[in-house]
């Protein structure tokens, strides 16, 4: 297997990011996005390409897909079996990459990261909010678990693997960005649950600049 510069590159890669695959593997959570996209998406206009860091097995872009006609969809994920999936899948251009070593070939309207950046060594974390940045033209969705404050917590049985914080904030920290919303979605919604995750939706202040 390829050498990777993060020991958590190396666990979704391998034998772990196997086993997700199957254990995710289910419409009920194509189900949840699809709610989970209605919101975001209320939000935003215009848009016609989107590239997700991280997307498995593409059961977010099949929601937004469900949402959104004519939209052109990008995925970046670095195990190879969630890769194979994706490839077979003609409207998704899949590239079998980590996201620490992508460049991107252009911007697309929405960058979307969910579930992504709590699994990223946390000192590599500059480089991927650059990458969502520079890879989008006006929009970003960052969907994870929030913290006030870094912490890292046991993430089924291992340590250094699930890492909880600000990610939107340290990001409009870094870059001219407009809040545009935020939401929660909750494990126990009696509808479409989600992981207690916290979603928000960011603007480029100068998208508009140079058209
Ligand atoms: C918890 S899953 C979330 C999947 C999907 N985004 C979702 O919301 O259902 C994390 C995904 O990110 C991928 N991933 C983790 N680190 C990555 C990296 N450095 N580069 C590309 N993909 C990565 C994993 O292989 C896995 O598919």
């Amino acid at each position: 297997m390829k050498e990777f510069k993060t020991e958590q590159e190396s666990f979704w890669a391998g034998a772990f990011g196997d086993e997700y695959i199957d254990r995710n593997n289910d419409h009920k959570i194509i189900s949840s996005n699809t709610n989970m996209f209605s919101q975001v998406l209320s939000k935003t206009a215009g848009i016609k390409s989107v590239i997700e860091f991280g997307s498995n097995i593409g059961l977010n872009l099949y929601a937004i897909r469900a949402l959104m006609k004519d939209v052109e969809f990008s995925a970046v994920e670095i195990n190879k079996k969630a890769f194979s999936i994706l490839k077979e899948v003609e409207w998704i251009k899949a590239y079998n990459q980590t996201i620490l070593e992508f460049e991107p070939d252009y911007q697309r309207d929405l960058a979307l990261i969910k579930g992504v950046l709590i699994h990223v060594n946390p000192e590599e974390l500059p480089k991927v909010y650059e990458l969502l940045y520079k890879s989008s033209r006006k929009y970003i969705c960052i969907a994870e678990y929030y913290n006030p404050t870094p912490v890292s917590v046991n993430y089924r049985g291992n340590n250094d693997r699930l890492f909880k914080r600000d990610f939107a904030g340290e990001m409009m920290d870094k870059f001219d960005l407009s809040l545009i919303d935020y939401g929660f979605c909750y494990h126990r919604d009696n509808n479409f649950p989600q992981d207690d995750l916290n979603w928000f939706l960011l603007e480029k202040k100068d998208h508009n600049r140079g058209k």
